[in-house]
């Protein structure tokens, strides 16, 4: 007999990088695991992608693929939502008609940001753009269609130590430039692709993990807050060469095609009560990512 396949979609995406380097080091061993680029399954060409799943017969999809061009999603919407809400119903109605279990990442896009306290995985969504929209959309399919058999996992402000990032981006600007300006009034919480897989692989072994779920590394911090700490500990681990005035600006003083949400803090009780999964605060996880960047 051989064994159940585990499939993974976003193979160059942070996320799926991050569970195709890691997935070894969890007890998954009676799984086969593949992690599948673009090439190999296309979300833009639903019938092509459900026919490599009909072909591989995964146990497992986790779904870490997506549109996730925020800005450019405003002027492009079909594409937007055919990749992250037409071919997730797709693959959401083909693991309910072949017994397969269904993880998927969503976004805190999803809500407007009116929110003052952690938003709860059940509280009323209302994305402001195209991308939260479009997420929104999937995860409606998903629960409409595979709700026994799916997971879903609300994140935010997803970084690691490759692809392009608000830390990696933060450290290279930190370099080249004399002063920077960050946004003050968006608040959320950061989260390292690692813990994120970790909580994913935690999912695959407990069959129990249906619904919706969020998960961050917690704090409630600003844009702002964030590149502060960036620059402290990218000057401790040696990252960087000095430290530069970063001064706090507002959204209406970095414009953007899209309106993201001024409060997103996602509460994650529910994944930290049903998983043994890392409660490391947001400092500590981000400096496992800079230490990892500094040995490279
Ligand atoms: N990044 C964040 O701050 C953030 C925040 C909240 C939630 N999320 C969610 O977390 C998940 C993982 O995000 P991430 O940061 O790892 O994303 P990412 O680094 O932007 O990677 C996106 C991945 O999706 C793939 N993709 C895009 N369009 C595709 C298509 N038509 N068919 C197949 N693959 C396609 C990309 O492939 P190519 O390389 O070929 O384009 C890439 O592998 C996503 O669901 C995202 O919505 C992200």
């Amino acid at each position: 007999m051989t064994s159940p396949l585990i499939v993974v979609t976003g193979a160059t995406g942070q996320l799926g990088q991050t569970l195709s380097r890691r997935w070894s080091e969890f007890p998954l061993h009676q799984y086969q695991f593949k992690v599948l680029d673009r090439s190999e399954l296309d979300l833009h060409q639903a019938e092509s992608a459900i026919a490599a799943l009909a072909e591989l017969r995964p146990s497992v999809i986790v779904n870490a693929a997506a549109y996730t061009q925020v800005d450019k999603a405003e002027s492009d919407s079909i594409g937007a939502h055919r990749v992250n809400a037409e071919a997730v119903g797709r693959i959401a109605a083909w693991s309910a008609d072949n017994d397969a279990r269904l993880i998927h990442i969503s976004t805190d896009f999803v809500f407007d940001g009116a929110s003052k306290t952690p938003y709860e995985p059940s509280q009323q969504a209302n994305p402001l753009g195209v991308y939260g929209a479009s997420k929104l959309a999937g995860e409606q399919q998903i629960q409409a269609l595979a709700k026994q058999r799916s997971a879903i996992i609300r994140t935010s402000w997803l970084y690691c130590e490759y692809g392009n990032n608000f830390v990696t981006t933060m450290l290279r600007l930190m370099e080249e430039k004399d002063q920077l300006s960050i946004v003050d009034d968006q608040c959320g919480s950061p989260t390292s692709t690692h813990g994120l897989a970790a909580l994913i692989f935690a999912m695959i072994l407990n069959r129990d993990a249906v619904g919706i779920y969020h998960w961050t590394d917690g704090g409630s911090i600003s844009w702002f807050e964030f590149a502060l700490e960036i620059q402290k500990q990218g000057v401790q681990e040696g990252l960087l060469s000095k430290a530069i005035p970063i001064s706090p600006i507002s959204t209406s003083e970095y414009p953007t095609p899209a309106r993201r949400p001024a409060y997103s803090v996602l509460d994650r009780s529910r994944a930290l009560a049903d998983f043994d999964c890392s409660s490391d605060d947001w400092q500590a996880q981000l400096n496992r990512v800079l230490k990892e960047l500094a040995s490279k």
